[in-house]
């Protein structure tokens, strides 16, 4: 422990102001706050191993895994303590500024060259500057308020209205409310049909979400996989020999209104006819609709089986940063009132409702949704929809003619193709891959220009990859399909 003589100055101040204060316990307040740095006792090379490795078969083909455990900080910006005596404004200022405007240059330029999530990167919310200075919370029911004032349950309610809407359910008969993501949608959706059917089975297609997947495994409720066909739809016949198996338990079924990987969206109409023709009556199954990738450009799209509360579903949930175009993630969840009850528990403390995954909720968020909802309108997200599939079908169309196998669904903006070749390609669009697919999801801010540089840079790059092996173009059959792979074989 130091001795006062030891002690920088104001940190004396601070000891002889606590040694004065009759009431309060000296012993309280830790007189020198810094812990000491924490010394590695493992190389320091374990910091900068690589991450993935790659387990490859014979055809170099292969899972790439990833390592826990070595993680790395080369990259890091480090936390520098100020003196004890330092002026704030000084020297450090200026440090956190440059640092700052780096960063800033890099999302530029790392906007610039982005395609492989689903992300609208293209808005302007500069009239909502001005909010950053409040701590707004919406923690407990967006429809009962809280203890808490500097809420914005305002605009949360006009955003799920708004929602409610589109998928036709009446004011007074739905409850949701603004989530962090679309992960947050799924355990939500998920976790009310355990409640409404505690000893039901979860159904969710191969091709679902991994949170889907860890909704089971965190609810720890009996999950059954169903096989998908090649666009990456739930395959209904499959669905069905399951269900058969376990008529004696309800289902929850997880519908995915667009797959991560290929933008696939399972036919509800089939899945609710599957669930009829195997004796199960409304009252004996839940379905959760995934629509966090599609759920708010499906509406505009003709020939889609429509999600409406018309029909016998029990959530849907949506992200707020895909189409939608939110700078930080966020999602909508709407549920049934009735399926509510069985989730919600009163907080004393807060004077609210408990139904929601987490406590304290993004006040910011809502009204973020609020404004873009407001400047927008169903008819400008209709005009985006339009934008995002024809521009999908032109990236689908130039890479067929360049040679290049690519997939695109009938009601997706998100065209799969091979995988290139070159990892530091990859990096530089920022491409999702799977296996030996990668996929760019056209979103609102996805243009032709962007699409053109990616094109040319893809095929320049892409003739070196196979300058001496025109005749090894990958075959990615089994993932897209026969029609669309132009393989040795399948061309
Ligand atoms: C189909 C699907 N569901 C759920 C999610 C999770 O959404 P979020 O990233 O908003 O948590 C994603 C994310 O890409 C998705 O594609």
């Amino acid at each position: 422990m130091a001795q006062l003589s030891e002690l920088p100055k104001d940190l004396v101040q601070n000891v002889v102001d606590v040694l004065n204060c009759k009431d309060l316990d000296p012993t309280t307040v830790v007189f020198e706050p810094v812990p000491p740095p924490v010394v590695s006792s493992s190389s320091s090379e374990n910091g900068s191993v690589a991450k993935k490795t790659k387990k490859n078969d014979e055809n170099g083909n292969g899972e790439r895994e990833f390592v826990l455990g070595r993680n790395v900080h080369d990259s890091c910006l480090d936390i520098t303590e100020p003196e004890a005596n330092d002026d704030v404004t000084g020297d450090k200022e200026a440090y956190m500024a440059a640092v700052l405007a780096r960063y800033r240059q890099t999302l530029l330029d790392r906007t610039k060259h982005h395609l492989g999530y689903p992300y609208n990167l293209d808005f302007d919310y500069g009239a909502l500057g001005q909010l950053q200075h409040f701590s707004i919370n919406n923690l407990g029911d967006p429809f009962i308020e809280s203890n808490y004032g500097v809420h914005s349950r305002q605009f949360e309610v006009g955003v799920l209205d708004w929602f409610a809407r589109l998928w036709e359910i009446e004011k007074d008969q739905y409850w949701g409310y603004i989530t962090n993501c679309g992960t947050e949608g799924n355990l939500h959706g998920i976790l009310v049909g355990r409640e409404v059917f505690p000893d039901g089975i979860l159904y969710a297609s191969k091709e679902s979400h991994y949170s889907v997947f860890k909704a089971a495994r965190m609810y720890r409720m009996d999950c059954i996989k169903i096989e998908t066909l090649v666009t990456g739809e739930i395959d209904c016949s499959d669905f069905k020999a399951k269900l058969l198996q376990n008529k004696d338990k309800p289902a929850i079924i997880n519908v995915n209104i667009g797959t991560t990987v290929k933008g696939a969206v399972d036919d509800l109409d089939l899945v609710i006819n599957t669930l009829e023709d195997c004796g199960f009556s409304h009252n004996r199954f839940y379905i959760h609709c995934d629509g966090a990738l599609f759920g708010l450009m499906l509406p505009f799209v003709k020939r889609a089986p429509q999600v409406t509360f018309k029909k016998p579903i029990g959530s849907v949930s949506v992200s707020g940063h895909k189409f939608v175009g939110c700078p930080m993630p966020c999602g909508v969840q709407i549920t049934r009132m009735d399926h509510i009850n069985a989730l919600s528990r009163n907080v004393e403390y807060l004077a609210s409702r408990d139904a929601t995954i987490m406590g304290s909720r993004n006040g910011h968020a809502p009204i973020f949704l609020w404004y873009t909802l407001n400047r927008k309108g169903y008819r400008g997200f209709q005009k985006e929809v339009q934008k995002c599939l024809r521009n999908a079908h032109y990236l689908k169309d130039r890479l067929r003619e360049a040679g290049i196998s690519a997939m695109l669904n009938e009601l997706s903006s998100t065209v799969v193709f091979e995988r290139p070749q070159d990892e530091e390609f990859i990096r530089r669009w920022q491409l999702a891959c799977q296996g030996n697919i990668a996929h760019v999801v056209v979103m609102p801010s996805v243009s032709i220009e962007k699409l053109d540089t990616f094109l040319n840079e893809l095929v320049e790059r892409r003739s070196s990859w196979f300058k001496d092996a025109a005749h090894k173009l990958p075959c990615v059959a089994s993932e897209i399909g026969k029609d669309n792979c132009v393989c040795a074989l399948h061309k």
